[in-house]
């Protein structure tokens, strides 16, 4: 009997999660979760490079000892806070892990001075375009042809004094 990806998960209490900066021996499980996440992936050295810089602000969710999610945001010299990437292991989404990356996300760019949080999603994406709305984000503009394979992007953007908070 073969068993899918979505029968090995179940709901787990986010109360046993914690969102941390990401150290360098998490960047396997980091990659690995990208790899299963997205069509196109980054390569090794963007990760080091990336967490050389930005150690604050490059987040991992992790439970029962493991890294099942990670934000990847950063403060651009503009003061716009952006989010490069984020993905959650998909037998744990819907549980609220990306939710609670993102929201620790914000809060760190804010704390730094951002003054909006940006990100580009593919316009196919709805599932988070639907989670980014939740947040406030709203879609500023369409960039045509943004990815590799031809697909176009949104650019999103929260403005920081419209940002809730946790
Ligand atoms: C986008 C992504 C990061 C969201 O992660 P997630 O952990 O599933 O996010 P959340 O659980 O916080 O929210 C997702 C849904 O679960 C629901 N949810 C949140 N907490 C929940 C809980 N405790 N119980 C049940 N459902 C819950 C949310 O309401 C939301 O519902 P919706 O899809 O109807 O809007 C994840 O889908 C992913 O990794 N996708 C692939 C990579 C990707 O597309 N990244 C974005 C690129 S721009």
């Amino acid at each position: 009997m073969s068993v899918s990806v979505k029968q090995l998960s179940g709901k787990i209490p986010l109360a046993l999660v914690t969102i941390r900066p990401a150290r360098l021996f998490d960047i396997s499980e980091i990659m690995r979760i990208e790899r299963e996440s997205f069509r196109e992936a980054y390569p090794r050295g963007l990760f080091l490079v990336f967490l050389e810089n930005n150690p604050e602000t490059f987040l991992v969710a992790e439970y029962n000892g493991k890294v099942i999610g990670y934000v990847m945001a950063y403060l651009r010299p503009d003061l716009e806070g952006h989010i490069m990437s984020i993905a959650v292991d998909e037998r744990y989404r819907g549980n609220g892990i990306g939710s609670a990356l993102l929201t620790e996300a914000i809060n760190r760019l804010i704390a730094r001075g951002a003054r909006y949080i940006g990100l580009e999603v593919r316009v196919s994406n709805e599932k988070a375009i639907k989670l980014y709305e939740r947040f406030g984000f709203r879609k500023v503009k369409r960039i045509i042809g943004y990815y590799s394979d031809g697909e176009d992007a949104y650019y999103m953007l929260l403005p920081a004094e419209e940002w809730r908070g946790s």
